[in-house]
């Protein structure tokens, strides 16, 4: 079946390969080129160092890279790091002296497609592991840039969320951007992965999304907000987590709707939560929130200014709002000032 498979891609294959042999030894080079004439189907170029390797796929990318991992200006895992920063795209196979399995595997987790050791195998085995290296690459940039159109797509959904709830609110247009920003630089001063970062963008962006159940009399209504009006604005955390549980998100974003009202102290509500059955998602976006409300315009009171916003922060700080949060929201306030609260802030990346 492989060798079947083999000669089955060899010959649908039209064009010759285009292969960058990187190699310094001259008789390994000569050898390979030659084993490679023998079988046919290849043009080779050489390259004897990594940084010629570099600008020769610069000027001119070939189909695949034979690489040696013992190189004048380069050597080991870092030959291969420094190649796959220049050309991530580009299909890799080891060609090396050393017969090491541990090398092997850890050449294949840094990106590499197949691993060769010289002396090997002869031109048939060489010729066939650098077309499926090649097959295989395609098939990986097919899946990541599919991956990532995904990615897009969800994240330009849940926008459209956002702004569907901001076009029957607009007295809150930008909150929830607003939010969505501060949250994010939150967590990266937290020193979050990147992966959360992302995840507090997608639920600060869409928090109050629940406010879609509230009539919109409710929300535009000016003066102080009455108890029966209170009790039905006080449900949109639960609402919101209704709406977006059945979403399969890589985050907890149903969670952080549902949690971001809640208190540290257990005096928030939907559920009365206290301290670490808060997600930290949920409580960094609940500090971002009441950053963001206290110091902005509201239809029932004017905007209270920064200041403010900040003294209810710092007066809270442990009881109400998480204070390893708190201290990395003034941090990031003193660092990039009100602008990441600014009105036209750009959606988050
Ligand atoms: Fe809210």
């Amino acid at each position: 079946m492989f060798l079947e498979r083999g000669l089955e891609m060899t010959d649908t294959r039209s064009a010759p390969v285009d292969l960058l042999v990187v190699e310094d030894n001259p008789a390994d080079a000569r050898l390979i080129e030659l084993l490679l004439n023998e079988v046919g189907g290849f043009r080779c170029q050489r390259a004897e160092t990594l940084g010629e390797a570099i600008l020769s796929v610069d000027a001119n990318p070939p189909d695949a890279v034979l690489l040696d991992l013992s190189l004048p200006d380069a050597h080991g895992i870092e030959t291969v790091e420094r190649l796959r920063r220049a050309a991530p795209a580009l299909p890799i196979v080891i060609c090396t002296g050393l017969d090491d399995e541990a090398m092997g595997l850890l050449a294949l987790q840094h990106g590499c497609q197949d691993y060769l050791v010289k002396g090997q195998g002869d031109g048939n085995l060489i010729r066939r592991t650098i077309l499926y290296a090649i097959e295989r690459k395609a098939v990986e940039e097919e899946r990541r840039q599919t991956a990532e159109r995904l990615k897009r797509v969800l994240l330009q959904t849940v926008r459209s969320l956002s702004l569907t709830l901001e076009m029957r609110d607009p007295y809150t247009t930008g909150h929830q951007r607003r939010v969505a920003q501060l949250s994010a630089a939150i967590g990266q001063r937290l020193g979050l992965s990147e992966s959360v970062i992302e995840g507090l963008r997608t639920g600060g962006l869409v928090h109050d999304i629940g406010k879609i159940h509230i009539p919109a009399e409710f929300l535009s209504r000016p003066g102080k907000l009455s108890a029966e009006v209170h009790k039905v604005i006080r449900m949109h955390p639960q609402m919101g987590w209704e709406i977006m549980r059945d979403i399969e998100f890589p985050w907890p974003v149903a969670d952080m709707i549902r949690q971001h009202h809640e208190r540290l102290d257990g005096t928030g509500y939907p559920q009365g939560l206290k301290g670490d059955e808060i997600i930290m998602e949920a409580r960094i976006i609940a500090v971002a929130d009441v950053l963001e409300a206290i110091s902005s315009h509201r239809p029932y009171r004017p905007a209270l200014g920064l200041d403010i916003a900040l003294a209810e922060l710092r007066d809270h700080s442990g009881t109400r709002y998480d204070p390893v949060v708190v201290q990395a929201c003034i941090d990031v306030l003193d660092e990039k000032g009100s602008s990441i609260l600014d009105e036209d802030a750009p959606l988050p990346q």
